[in-house]
């Protein structure tokens, strides 16, 4: 992947978790493209996640909300971005039973505000032009206790957040179709990593065990997730961008399923050991909770593709990944205690109490 031009690169959502893995990556690894973050730092937003990188020479933020077309299309006007990574978007499920609009606004009409100006931008020429848009595997719905999702499963959401975030690939497809946008969409699996908003299980259980909280497991604990480390998909991000087919989906995962309660008892026994507290002390603060509305059973990604055609695979073991998880939010106290001051404590008590 050598540099060979100057691109002009808009990422949305790059002040969130994956989206400042992404921009941290873009701005080091690429010094001849401008890179540009665009977020309204909705409360997931947080600069903080972007320290290193502020003043390079290559990076520009701008706070604008993808809701706002007309500042969106200026924004284009101005610029004359060649190339969209977008992950602007609500991203917790909990949230979009609580507040589905939410979701509709962003996900799916931030969406379409975002192609509307790339078309209107580039209607003259498409060469070298390219709408990358970042999914997620939930809008497959759910499997059972076999299968995998793969790139032709059709769509089947479940819960607000996945039926905007399907909704959102279905107007990237059209885009495509009618206008001929050139895109790519990749259906990524469940992240965890640093910068992960404490909403999130992973997160928010290393966040409650820290503080001796209870860790609320919804239902019976035996729903399954496929795990990747942020930074495994920020790299398969990468790789799909620069090396991928234009019109083509990428399903990425991590080969790595855990069903919440045994991921739980993981971190649990991990968080005993570093922090020195007696072995099982942690997990005296699982505590069953009403399950979640519509909770999809089990997800997993077939990966194949994009390992095959790209040569991308996941570089840490679950095991690894989490270690260095749970080490960068107990180096990152302030970090944490930042964002889980405030608001948070509203939505907390909202959500569990
Ligand atoms: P996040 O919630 O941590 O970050 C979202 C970012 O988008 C925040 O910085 C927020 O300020 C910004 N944003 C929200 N609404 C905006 C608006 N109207 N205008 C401009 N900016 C806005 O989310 P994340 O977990 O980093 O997810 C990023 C993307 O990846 C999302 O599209 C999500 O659907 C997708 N995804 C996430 C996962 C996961 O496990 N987290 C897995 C697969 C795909
Ligand atoms: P989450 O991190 O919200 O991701 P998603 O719903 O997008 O997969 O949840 C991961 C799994 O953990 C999911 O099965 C729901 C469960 N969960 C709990 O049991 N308790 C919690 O407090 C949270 C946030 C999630």
């Amino acid at each position: 992947m050598k540099q060979i031009e100057n691109k002009k690169i808009l990422i949305t959502g790059g002040a969130g978790f994956i989206g400042s893995h992404v921009v941290r990556l873009f701005v080091n690894k690429y010094p001849n493209d401008q890179i540009f973050n665009l977020d309204s730092l909705t409360y997931a937003g947080n600069l903080e996640n972007l320290k290193d990188v502020e003043n390079a020479k290559n990076y520009t933020f701008l706070k604008a909300d993808i809701n706002d077309a007309d500042e969106i299309n200026q924004l284009f006007a101005i610029h004359k971005f060649d190339k969209v990574i977008h992950l602007a978007a609500e991203s917790h499920v909990d949230r979009s039973i609580a507040d589905p609009l939410a979701f509709v606004r962003t996900n799916v009409i931030g969406t379409v505000n975002l192609l509307n100006a790339a078309k209107d931008c580039w209607k003259d020429d498409f060469t070298d032009k390219l709408f990358y848009h970042v999914s997620t595997d939930e809008v497959y719905g759910t499997l059972g206790e076999t299968g995998l999702f793969t790139e032709t499963t059709s769509y089947d959401p479940n819960s607000p957040y996945s039926a905007s975030k399907a909704s959102s690939d279905h107007f990237v497809r059209a885009y495509g179709e009618t206008y001929k946008l050139p895109y790519m969409i990749s259906n990524c699996s469940n992240n965890y990593g640093p910068n992960q908003f404490p909403e999130k299980l992973i997160p928010l259980f290393i966040h409650n065990i820290v503080q001796e909280k209870s860790l609320p497991v919804y239902g019976d604990g035996k729903y399954t997730r496929d795990w990747l480390y942020v930074l495994d998909h920020a790299v398969a991000i990468d790789l799909a961008f620069h090396k991928g087919k234009v019109g083509e989906t990428y399903n990425i995962g991590g080969f790595n399923e855990w069903q919440n309660i045994d991921l739980i008892k993981l971190l649990c026994e991990l968080m005993d050991k570093k922090l020195g507290r007696e072995t099982g002390s942690s997990a005296k603060l699982i505590t069953y909770i009403k399950d979640r509305p519509g909770h999809d059973k089990r997800y997993a990604i077939d990966a194949t593709k994009i390992n095959k055609e790209l040569g991308w695979k996941p570089s840490v073991t679950f095991e690894e990944g989490l270690s260095k998880t749970v080490d960068w939010y107990l180096e990152n106290e302030v970090w944490l205690n930042n964002v889980t001051s405030g608001k948070y404590q509203e939505y907390y008590n909202k959500q569990y109490n």
